[in-house]
């Protein structure tokens, strides 16, 4: 046997091996905690045993996994608190995911519902049952929640999601009420059709109820509430609401909602819930009008539970008439006649209509009964309300599919128990029925479809319970109504003896009377015991007649078709007045009901969700084991199990058996291609199957024992480790390559187009080249025509050429005479923009001169026209400014100045002075006036020399600083010329010739100047070029002066 704890993961890993690896994988861990216990108790090894069933669900429920399967059934154990298990992820999970492959859960039933639906084609009905309180109504709001979170929606499709998930507080709010077992107790059945399009999107819906529980409006036990409206409206409505309606903020001034002496309840906010309601009702497209009457009928029901009798002499009247006001005007009846109506009874005999007054305790039930009426049809209205929000009205598309769901009231077992009970204790054998009838055929079908050998399980069949209620002229609704309807003395008594009399001896029938010691001891007299599939439950008599007769007085039933109220006037019809025909009774109608139910069940394929209580004092975490069993005995898990394991434990079809377990054979990993049945059995041969394990179907495995499966899932679990690092290698390894390739395709796509766009440019550039040098050399062939086309763009070039040479190439200054040379054609532009060039560069020298350099030039341009190209040493005069006088007024003695009197000194320079005879230097200073240049030794002024006299200047050409004065001989003043000798002989002789202005008077001798000496003498110096400068006397008399080359000329 497989210990216990071992995780069991058939199912669940299944993905490891399946395509889709990466999600599996995730899914396997994420339903790690889920496998506790097994999953699904056909692979509980023990599965006769109940303790080992009720401790797998123990186990799963101790760590909140309350939904196990058997087979296909749902299994849910109520945990009475918030699981994180109902989120949109969760959905999604589920969405469109095999039933086996994820946890167990009420989204995989409706998921699964939903395909077959889509994909066959075929009506669906999810069954929800249990016994109250645990958890059918939770259930069904949550597949409703699923559909609306998970089916595809369109804006149509929106709102009639929104009207589905909001019928649901409106529905609640009417008719579920706090009970003993269950704070939120469903008092009607309900069964709702959800109507998908052909792309499965939800369209409309309709619901029917069944048997509201109207006998709570005017009692509930102890401990239990009335239904949720009336609390709520109370508690939540605003104050203007409760004062036109006539009422107080005080549950406890009506005695309607007294009974059970439980206002409030904790786990109830009847404020919020108001709110909800409220909106929902407006969702659902209820406009202000009609909540309006609807809060108005409701109210009137607690002014009718106020009303007050007083009895005198048998007869009853009403107390007080505030209550009759209110409902007057509620109402829109008249009070009068409501008063009447409400105090006699109206029958009519023999054609004549005879009205008598009632009593105090006949009135209070005729009260009682108009408050039942008036609730009772009042949400049997609202239900068709609903429906017509709810109603597909595209004729066009009347083709639809349904996914019905029945959630319905629970076995109910009470200390004490009525007619309700009754009712709804027998629904449940009716559902147990079709449970039974279902799940058994539906198994037999499947071995027959697959030819199987099918072997009967014993299992108990609650048929003979059903029979004992609803059999024609025998059942006990037979012969209740036989007692309702027959003349005289029926009584809820007599009918309990006419039950005795026809069912004594049934095996599941019990009265005080029948039964044995024991059992009396147990029974009130009033009581029978029916012995339901679920368990045992006695019923107290009273009442049964007049709940089944579900009578109203005439008058009452008049006093409403005469109501104002609009949805009263549909409640109350007037057709129902003349009709003659006595209506059937409740349980009748109710058995006729449920018999539509079952036709409307069995014509489409049912899931079933088997909801269980866990404890009855709504804990979280309480697993009552007593409790349980007692449930998983009455909902006939075990027997449900045991037909599903009968056979075959385990099957599946051949190709997901293959998929699952391919990799354990070599010859069918890792692929097989033959018949699957051939691989499956390939498959099963190599594991060593015997042949009494297994048997191979049309289309599926069966697989006898799960210890054969468990087997093989180890040797999977083992292979899998290997199987999954290899799986891995190569997904990750085709990752890498595919990545790697993508990247590299990549590449040589940018480097295409890139190369592309170089080569593109590149060529661009040599047709431009091309074309350049084209025009270049035709333009250069038609250079010397007339400007044409053909040339235009060469001479263009030819010219801008020469200007980009000019503007690199300009003379950087007025000395500079470097000019480009031009091409012939532009040799007159070229020297037209060289003299303009020139000129610019002159004026702007011009105007950058200050006057002393005017002076400056102007003197240098005199030296330059006496001395350029004739004397050596001109050049090197050049560069060094010619000053304003060399000699200042310290320098020169004084008496010297004083002689030259008023004349202005304009020049003076220290000279030497040769002696005409012996030639001997002498050092004197030679002054400039205006009028005449004077030689001076010391203080006197030895020699002066009247311009008007200078006859002429004479001066070498060597670089020597020699120069004679020429004066005339015949003058006796005179002593003869002056031979002198200068530093600065160029700016001497500059300064001489402006002064004098003797300009053209300057003569540069070549070889030797004559000069005259006085007295008629003459004397001659001779200049030779030598190495240096030496002045002597020669012998032949001359004075000889040699002076260096200083420029080789
Ligand atoms: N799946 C669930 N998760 C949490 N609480 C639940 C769940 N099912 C039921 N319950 C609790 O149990 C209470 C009774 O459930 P409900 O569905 O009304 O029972 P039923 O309709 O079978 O009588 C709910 O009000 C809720 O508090
Ligand atoms: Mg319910």
């Amino acid at each position: 046997m497989r210990a216990a704890g071992i995780p069991l993961s058939m199912e669940y890993h299944w993905g490891v091996v399946a395509s889709d690896g990466v999600r599996a994988m995730m899914e396997s861990a994420l339903t790690a905690r889920d496998r506790v216990g097994v999953q699904d108790f056909v692979l509980l090894e023990n599965y006769t045993s109940e303790a080992a069933f009720i401790e797998n669900l123990r186990k799963r429920f101790k760590e909140n996994l309350i939904y196990t399967y058997i087979g296909s059934v749902l299994v849910s154990v109520n945990p009475y608190k918030d699981l994180e298990i109902y989120t949109k992820n969760h959905m999604e999970r589920y969405r469109g995911v095999n039933f086996y492959e994820v946890s167990p859960h009420i989204y995989a039933v409706s998921d699964n519902a939903y395909r077959s639906m889509r994909t066959e084609r075929k009506d669906q009905c999810i069954l929800i049952s249990g016994e109250s309180g645990a958890g059918k109504t939770e259930a069904s709001k949550k597949i409703l929640q699923y559909y609306a979170v998970t089916c595809p929606a369109s804006e149509h499709v929106q709102t009639i999601k929104d009207r589905l998930l909001q019928s649901n507080p409106v529905l609640e709010a009417f008719g579920n009420a706090k009970t003993l077992r269950n704070d939120n107790s469903s008092r009607f059945g309900k069964y709702m059709d959800i109507q998908f399009d052909f792309k499965g999107a939800p369209i409309g819906g309709h619901i029917i109820n069944y048997l509201l529980e109207k006998s709570r409006v005017v009692h509930q036990n102890h401990g239990e509430r009335n239904f949720h409206i009336f609390y709520q409206m109370i508690e939540g409505g605003e104050e203007d609401l409760l004062r036109r309606l006539g009422l107080e903020r005080n549950t406890q001034q009506y005695q309607y909602l007294v009974k059970g002496n439980c206002p409030k309840v904790s786990s109830i906010n009847d404020r919020s819930d108001w709110k909800v309601v409220r909106k929902a009702l407006t969702v659902i497209g209820f406009n202000d009008d009609d909540v309006e009457e609807l809060l108005n009928i409701i109210a009137s029901v607690l002014h009718l539970g106020n009303v007050q009798y007083g009895e005198e002499e048998g007869h009853s009247h009403i107390a007080s008439d505030t209550q009759i006001k209110y409902l007057s005007r509620l109402l829109g009846v008249n009070g009068t006649v409501l008063t009447e109506a409400l105090t006699h009874k109206k029958i009519i005999a023999k054609g004549e209509e005879l009205v008598s007054p009632l009593n105090l305790e006949q009135a209070s039930s005729a009260r009682d009964a108009l408050s039942k009426a008036v609730y009772g049809r009042t949400f049997t209205w609202l239900v068709n309300k609903i429906n017509a929000s709810l109603e597909y009205k595209d004729e066009a598309h009347s083709n639809f599919s349904v996914i019905g769901l029945l959630d319905i009231y629970g076995f109910e077992v009470f200390q004490h128990n009525s007619f309700e009970q009754f009712c709804i204790n027998y629904c449940n054998e009716k559902l147990q029925q079709l449970f039974i009838e279902l799940t058994l055929k539906s198994e037999q079908d499947e071995y027959e479809a697959e030819g199987i050998t099918w072997e009967p399980v014993q299992y108990f069949n609650n048929k003979i319970i059903c029979d004992l209620v609803e059999e024609k002229f025998k059942g006990i609704i037979s012969i209740l109504d036989e007692e309702c309807l027959r003349p005289g003395d029926a009584s809820d008594f007599t009918f309990l003896e006419k039950l005795e009399n026809t069912m004594g001896g049934h095996p599941h029938f019990v009265t005080h009377k029948l039964g044995d010691g024991k059992t009396r001891k147990v029974m009130g007299r009033e009581e029978f015991r029916l012995l339901h599939y679920a368990g045992e439950v006695n019923y107290d008599v009273n009442g049964f007649l007049d709940k089944n007769n579900d009578l109203l007085f005439r008058n009452l039933k008049e006093a409403m078709c005469m109501s104002e109220n609009k949805i009263l006037t549909q409640c109350f019809d007037r057709d129902e007045l003349s009709d003659r025909k006595r209506p059937d009774t409740a349980a009748t109608q109710f058995k006729a009901s449920l018999a539509k139910l079952m036709e409307i069940l069995m014509s489409k394929e049912p899931s079933y969700v088997r909801c269980i209580k866990p404890n009855d004092s709504k804990q979280a975490g309480r697993f009552d084991e007593v409790l349980v069993r007692h449930q998983v005995k009455y909902l006939g898990l075990m027997e449900n199990l045991r037909v599903r394991r009968a056979g075959f434990a385990y099957r599946r079809r051949y190709e997901t058996f293959l998929q699952r377990y391919k990799s354990l054979c070599p010859e069918t990993w890792p692929n097989w291609n033959g018949k699957l049945s051939d691989g499956v059995s390939t498959l099963v041969k190599h594991l060593g199957y015997k042949p009494e394990e297994y048997k191979l179907g049309r289309s599926k495995i069966f697989i006898r024992f799960p210890k054969t499966l468990f087997a093989t899932e180890e040797a999977l679990e083992s292979r899998k480790h290997g199987l999954a690092t290899k799986l891995q290698a190569g997904w990750k390894g085709y990752r890498q390559r595919t990545k790697y390739q993508k990247l590299r395709s990549s590449a040589i796509v940018i480097q295409a187009w890139w190369r592309g766009i170089l080569a593109r440019r590149k060529a661009d550039r040599r047709r431009q080249a091309a074309y350049t040098i084209r025009r270049f050399i035709k333009g250069f062939i038609y250079r010397h025509k007339e400007r044409c086309p053909e040339n235009e763009y060469f001479l263009d070039y030819v010219r801008y050429a020469l200007l980009m040479k000019l503007h690199r190439n300009l003379p950087k200054n007025v000395l500079d005479k470097s000019w480009p040379a031009p091409p012939a054609a532009l040799a007159e532009a070229s020297e037209l923009l060289r003299k303009m060039c020139m000129q610019n560069m002159v004026w702007s020298y011009c105007k950058k001169m200050n006057p002393e350099w005017k002076h400056q030039m102007e003197q240098k341009m005199v030296a330059s026209e006496i001395f350029k190209d004739k004397k050596d040493n001109y050049p090197q005069s050049v560069p060094k400014l010619f000053v304003g006088t060399r000699l200042n007024g310290e320098d020169i003695n004084p008496k010297a100045i004083q002689a030259l009197g008023s004349e202005k000194m304009k020049y003076a320079v220290p000279v030497t002075k040769y002696d005409r005879k012996g030639y001997k230097p002498r050092s004197r200073q030679l002054l400039l006036t205006a009028d005449s240049a004077v030689i001076v030794e010391e203080g006197k002024l030895k020699q002066r020399i009247d311009y008007g006299s200078l006859k002429g200047i004479s001066v070498s050409s060597l670089s020597d600083g020699l120069f004679v004065l020429h004066v005339p001989s015949e003058d006796n003043n005179q002593k003869g010329d002056v031979v002198l000798q200068s530093e600065h002989v160029i700016e001497t002789l500059t300064k001489i010739a402006i002064c004098a202005d003797k300009i053209n008077s300057i003569n540069i001798n070549q070889g030797s100047i004559k000069f005259t000496a006085g007295h008629g003498k003459e004397g001659i110096i001779d200049f030779t070029p030598g190495s240096e400068l030496l002045v002597t006397k020669a012998k032949n008399g001359h004075l000889s002066v040699t002076a260096p080359r200083l420029n080789s000329r």
